[in-house]
């Protein structure tokens, strides 16, 4: 009996979701930048599911890797008057979006994420006290993965200290492995300086990439960051400039590439490659960071539409389900991140995830629990575009490290 009236409850909701849609409910134009295998998989799941609840999904894809051509896109749209129902933003770009009075929001959407959600991630969705922001997950960048035939052909074991590191890089190099596979992006640059400025502690991160301390960022410490980064690269392959970030992925997943610095997502494109954690890769805190946690977490903000200030029926229903427990767990899955909700059981995800969630958890407690510089969670956009040039600068030319942190800490006076 019981389940009977279920499924008349449900069939009427989904005739109410049909005659919606058959009235036209309104199209939801949606822009973002996941692309790669394992990103267009967790983005399908809210496509299939808003579908489902009668919206028709235009999507408005702009590839390259952590959404520079994206930003690019949007500021375009927005400008030409055709701002998209939603967008992927996230970081200070939020609340500068939100001051732009193009936003709306989402508060009616949002009434028990504050009990659900980390309060550092929270608080960034919102502004002027109210949500604009629907948050996906929760990313954590400082990850190396290696592929788990090759370490075991080199005899390796996962390291935990830069000489560890580069002992296992030599094993690979000795074997023919190309040891770190790379994509010579200046985010790409950036994730691993970031992730080095990271294993000088999460002190060091905090005072040099938060609080920009001139101090810290001339310091002997961060001449030794550069020097290390400059080591590293000696492990890059010829063909490194330029590659995308998927397919250093793949040579990690093919075995020609030894181990990959890159943030969570990775294990997105491991997962739809059929690869399990442990048995063909394994994932370990980046060396020197096992007590640290670098995140990204993306988002959605949503842009007024016919010059009317508030959220239409679609745009709340997009937030809704961004957040809703079901939906956060299977994209979560997809995407290789975890939830952003802590109430969402993590029995169905792997090892990583349930040691990125510990982790999580341990970090917030520990103030470990640190925004990605490399990915937009930190500063306006000239601050982190001139650090990324300093950066990427130095990756790709034979600047010595002094030079190195001479334009490092001239480029966080940038405003
Ligand atoms: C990041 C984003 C991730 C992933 C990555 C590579 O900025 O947070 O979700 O998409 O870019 O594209």
């Amino acid at each position: 009996m019981k389940r009977s009236l279920t499924s008349v409850a449900t069939a009427m909701t989904l005739l109410v979701a049909g005659t919606h849609s058959v009235l036209g409910a309104e199209p939801l134009s949606v822009l973002h930048w996941w692309t790669s295998g394992g990103e267009s998989k967790a983005i399908r799941v809210l496509k299939d599911d808003m579908n489902k609840q009668g919206y028709q999904w235009k999507d408005f894809a702009v590839a390259g890797g952590a959404g520079a051509a994206a930003m690019t896109a949007l500021k375009t749209q927005v400008i030409s008057g055709n701002a998209p129902s939603a967008a992927q933003v996230k970081g200070p770009l939020i609340q500068d979006w939100a001051s732009q009075g193009v936003l709306v929001n989402i508060d009616q959407s949002a009434t028990d994420w504050k009990a659900h959600s980390p309060a550092q991630i929270d608080n960034t969705m919102k502004a002027n006290g109210h949500y604009v922001a629907a948050p996906f997950s929760v990313h954590r960048i400082n990850w190396l993965w290696i592929n788990k035939a090759d370490l075991d052909k080199v005899g390796g074991t996962p390291p935990t200290t830069w000489p560890e590191f580069f002992a296992l890089a030599d094993k690979f190099r000795a074997a023919g492995i190309t040891a770190v596979a790379h994509g010579g992006q200046p985010w790409q640059d950036m994730t691993i300086w970031e992730t080095v400025v990271l294993s000088q502690g999460p002190d060091f991160y905090r005072k040099a990439l938060v609080d920009l301390d001139q101090k810290t960022l001339t310091s002997p410490q961060m001449v030794q960051v550069f020097e290390t980064v400059q080591k590293i690269r000696t492990y890059f392959d010829k063909g490194y400039h330029g590659r995308d970030w998927n397919l250093a992925t793949a040579m990690v997943i093919s075995g020609s590439g030894g181990m990959q610095f890159m943030g969570d997502w990775a294990k997105g494109e491991f997962a739809n490659a059929n690869r399990k954690s442990d048995v063909d890769y394994v994932c370990a805190a980046a060396p020197g960071t096992s007590n640290a946690f670098t995140y990204t977490v993306d988002a959605f903000v949503f842009f007024q539409q016919n010059g009317k200030k508030e959220a239409t029926p679609g745009q709340l229903a997009l937030a809704r389900t961004i957040m809703s427990p079901d939906f956060q767990q299977q994209f979560s899955l997809y995407k290789g991140s975890i939830p952003i909700r802590l109430d969402v059981p993590m029995d169905k995800f792997d090892d990583c995830a349930k040691k990125s969630r510990t982790d999580e958890l341990a970090t917030i407690k520990s103030g470990g629990f640190l925004p990605s510089l490399a990915f937009g969670e930190l500063h306006s956009s000239a601050t982190a575009g001139a650090i990324t040039d300093a950066v990427t600068n130095f990756m790709n030319s034979n600047e010595d490290p002094e030079e190195g942190v001479r334009k490092l800490a001239a480029a966080a006076k940038v405003k």
